[in-house]
């Protein structure tokens, strides 16, 4: 099995508002540092996440068992337990998990890994936003991966499943802002791609307002629509849409993400 992700920094971290470890050897980025911070900082109190997931259960299918893969801090899941719906979350990240854990009482949150999860049951709906998958570099962890989405299905299950888009990465976000009580900086992010791996690496440069200084770094896979739906149609998902907006809405995928919506067929 290959790194999954390489997300990094060049230089020392800077120190932490919070007492925060390095998640692990292969995964850095500054925002993972606090994740709170990421929190604050990504996509605030969302609630069209939640208006994509309904339309994908159908409305009238409360409660449902949801899995979320890559789950971060939680919010998005304890948005849909507040719905009435059965919530289980999995990251690779513990910190990301001990921050939900204590955060978000209502659902289940769980510290593995998505290539090789086994949570001995099946859930109904399976959501991955802020692209996890594009987090495995390599065909076989992919693969492998989308096995363990589908080993937790039950008959008829629903996925949205969100990835980079090869297509438009380079409308990927450029500047950051971070504007917290604790913490004030400004990112700036360059990306190269490799077109032949399809990996896209983000070098991302942080000024704070005491004037120091941090970089960080992702690196990310890239997806088309055509090969997302055979890698799912592989492990067995019927695909539905393939998407570039969180409406679900039919366009021409020009935007920087790709979702994926399908069920489960076997
Ligand atoms: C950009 S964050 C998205 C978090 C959350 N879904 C959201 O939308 O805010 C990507 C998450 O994927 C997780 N992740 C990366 N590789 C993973 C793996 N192999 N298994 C499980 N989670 C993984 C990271 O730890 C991180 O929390």
């Amino acid at each position: 099995m290959e790194n999954n992700t390489m997300i990094g920094t060049d230089r020392q971290p800077r120190p932490a508002t919070k007492a925060a470890a390095r998640p692990s050897a292969t995964i850095w980025n500054y925002l993972y540092r606090e994740p709170q911070l990421y929190e604050e900082v990504f996509h605030g109190p969302d609630r069209s996440y939640l208006d994509c997931c309904r339309q994908m259960l159908g409305l009238g299918r409360a409660p449902a068992r949801i899995l979320d893969i890559g789950c971060g801090t939680g919010r998005d899941l304890a948005m849909l337990a507040a719905d009435g719906h059965q919530c289980t979350g999995i990251d690779l990240q513990p910190a990301m998990i001990d921050y939900a854990s204590a955060t978000y009482p209502g659902p289940t949150f769980v510290a593995a890994d998505m290539r090789t999860f086994d949570l001995g049951t099946t859930f109904d709906l399976i959501i991955s936003f802020g692209f996890p998958l594009s987090n495995l570099h390599s065909h076989s962890d992919i693969v492998g991966a989308l096995k363990r989405l589908a080993a937790h299905c039950a008959p008829g299950a629903r996925l949205l499943l969100e990835t980079v888009n090869g297509y438009a990465w380079d409308t990927l976000r450029r500047h950051f802002t971070i504007d917290t009580a604790g913490v004030q900086a400004t990112g700036h992010a360059d990306y190269d791609l490799d077109r032949s791996s399809q990996l896209l690496t983000r070098r991302r440069h942080w000024t704070f307002a005491d004037g120091s200084e941090e970089d960080d770094y992702v690196r990310l896979r890239q997806f088309f629509p055509a090969e997302l739906t055979a890698l799912l149609t592989d492990a067995g998902f019927t695909v539905t849409g393939v998407y570039d907006n969180v409406t679900l809405r039919p366009s021409d995928l020009t935007g920087p993400e790709l979702i994926a919506a399908a069920t489960f067929a076997r």
